[in-house]
């Protein structure tokens, strides 16, 4: 499998289908890979592991790193190169400033709890689009909040990259329900009971039943929430909503969200 550091070597990978992550690849990555080998196109995946979206009480230092068997992972579902820039080539200056779209601002989701972290996505993935030229960017679902303010971005940013679509992609959860997710390898054995009440907060119809099954696990709630689908503020009657929560099982973090349709 081919890692290159030096964007030059993109050249011949311009229109592809790209695939963006911090790397520690699981089953959910290897899903966004699969889906953009749909396309037809050759497949890029990026590993890079973002300074500018963790805040400094958060985990970049132990975020895991293991760059030669994420690349043996990629191939094996058929990606064609892994990009794998080095700090200097994202920043080559201090990170020149992107204005945020709404979705990054307004809902008080992750942008409430992460107030820094919208901004240093933003700020990686322009970066990478720029070096790249994809014609697809594909996202996880499991991020719903980012992917929206990617969509947005790349709408508001037009005609920077011309013919780039942002994809999204279904969540991957293993077979109790929790969502994958590179942090999960931090969960003890009670963390990771406590966190299955994630998934099923998920299914309940109302925000007070959300925290009180959260609770009930010994979740600490950070937002518990039923949104419109589409920009995540308030719902609307006859459009579709989803339910999202952030809650910590012991100390680590955790994020999960699912579509609920129509409410009744
Ligand atoms: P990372 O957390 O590595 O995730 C990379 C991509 O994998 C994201 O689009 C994320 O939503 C998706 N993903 C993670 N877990 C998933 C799961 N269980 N099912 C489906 N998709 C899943 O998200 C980032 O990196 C960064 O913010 C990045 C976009 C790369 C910018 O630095």
């Amino acid at each position: 499998m081919r890692i290159i550091t030096d964007p030059m070597e993109l050249d011949q990978f311009r229109g592809c289908a790209f695939v963006p992550t911090m790397g520690a690849l699981h089953d959910g990555h290897l899903s966004l890979i699969k889906k953009a080998k749909g396309f037809g196109l050759p497949v890029v995946l990026s590993v890079f592991v973002n300074p500018e979206q963790f805040s400094p009480d958060e985990d970049f230092e132990r975020y895991p790193r293991n760059l030669e068997q994420d690349a043996a992972f990629a191939e094996g579902v058929g990606a064609d190169m892994v990009f794998a820039p080095e700090v200097e080539t994202m920043y080559p200056e201090s990170p020149p400033e992107i204005s945020l779209p709404l979705a990054a601002t307004k809902p008080k989701l992750e942008d409430a709890f992460r107030p820094t972290h919208f901004r240093g996505v933003c700020l990686a993935v322009a970066r990478l689009f720029d070096l790249v030229k994809p014609t697809y960017a594909i996202f996880g679902e499991k991020d719903y909040q980012q992917f929206l303010v990617i969509q947005q971005m790349v709408q508001n940013e037009q005609p920077r990259w011309k013919k780039l679509q942002a994809i999204g992609a279904p969540i991957i959860r293993d077979d109790d329900g929790l969502a994958m997710s590179s942090r999960n390898a931090f969960l003890s054995t009670d963390d990771r009971s406590q966190a299955l009440a994630i998934h099923k907060a998920l299914r309940e119809p109302t925000e007070q039943k959300m925290f009180d099954l959260l609770d009930r696990h010994g979740l600490d709630v950070e937002y518990a929430v039923i949104r419109d689908e589409a920009t995540l503020l308030q719902p609307v009657d006859g459009k579709p909503v989803r339910s999202l929560i952030a809650a910590k099982a012991g100390s680590v973090r955790l994020i999960d969200n699912n579509g609920l349709g129509l409410l009744p």
